[in-house]
Formats: C-alpha cells, structure tokens, sequence
C-alpha cells in the first residue's frame, strides 16, 4: 500500500505578508507534489523545485536590500544553505540515488518551517513596518 502524502506543519510557514505568503504557497505546492507517492518524476519536480527557490530567495533578498533589513546578512546565509542542499540533492538525483531525493523532500518542510519562523516572520514584520517586538 502507498504511504499517504506527508503534509508537516504547514501553517507554520505563513507570516502574514502577501508577498511572502505567496511565495511560500508556491514552494508547499511543489514540496507536496515531490511527497506526493505517486511521483513520476523526481527530475522535473527537482528542478522546479531549485527554479522557485532560487526565484523565492532572491526576491526576499532584493526586499532586504530595499528596505535596509537588519538581518540580511544573517537570513541570507541561511538561503546559501538551502540552495546549496538543492544543488547537492539534485546531483545525488543525477547518481540515482532516489532515497537521498526522498528523505530531503521528506524533511524539507520541517526546515523551512524553521526558516520561515525565524528568518522569514522578523523580514515580514519588517517590511510592514511594524517596530521589533
Ligand atoms: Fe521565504
Ligand atoms: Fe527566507
């Protein structure tokens, strides 16, 4: 029998600023489909995956820039980080080992959970100008 989807923590990763939110939005819905058992194709879903992160980075990081963010420095080596596991797992991907794809998009959502409570809720408050708490 196929395992059911893992959907982890979601709500977590929605910080109250549209732009954001959208972003992340995006990302669970190609996180869902990669945890999706019925995968066909870890290929193509990887390296949507790779295209929205590197887009979804990049833009909070031109957001940081304009607004003079604080933590810039901080949140933006966490997002080297995250793309830099991407790159790894899509080239473990290329070797074929698909268990490593599945056990990264498996804990994928937990991490990011992380990132948007720390790195990405401070940048939205941030950017709606709300003073730091
Ligand atoms: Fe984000
Ligand atoms: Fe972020």
């Amino acid at each position: 029998m196929a395992a059911a989807p893992v959907h982890v923590r979601h709500d977590d990763i929605f910080v109250g600023f549209k732009p954001i939110d959208d972003l992340h939005k995006e990302f669970q819905a190609i996180l869902d489909a990669l945890n999706d058992p019925r995968e066909g194709d870890y290929g193509e879903d990887l390296l949507a995956l790779h295209e929205h992160l590197l887009r979804h980075c990049g833009l909070e990081e031109q957001w940081m820039l304009q607004e003079n963010y604080e933590h810039y420095a901080r949140h933006k080596r966490a997002h080297e980080r995250l793309l830099e596991s991407i790159s790894d797992i899509r080239r473990r991907f290329d070797g074929g080992d698909v268990d490593a794809v599945r056990r990264y998009c498996a804990d994928l959502m937990n991490w990011f959970a992380i990132h948007a409570q720390e790195e990405d809720a401070p940048l939205a408050e941030w950017l709606k100008g709300t003073p730091p708490r």
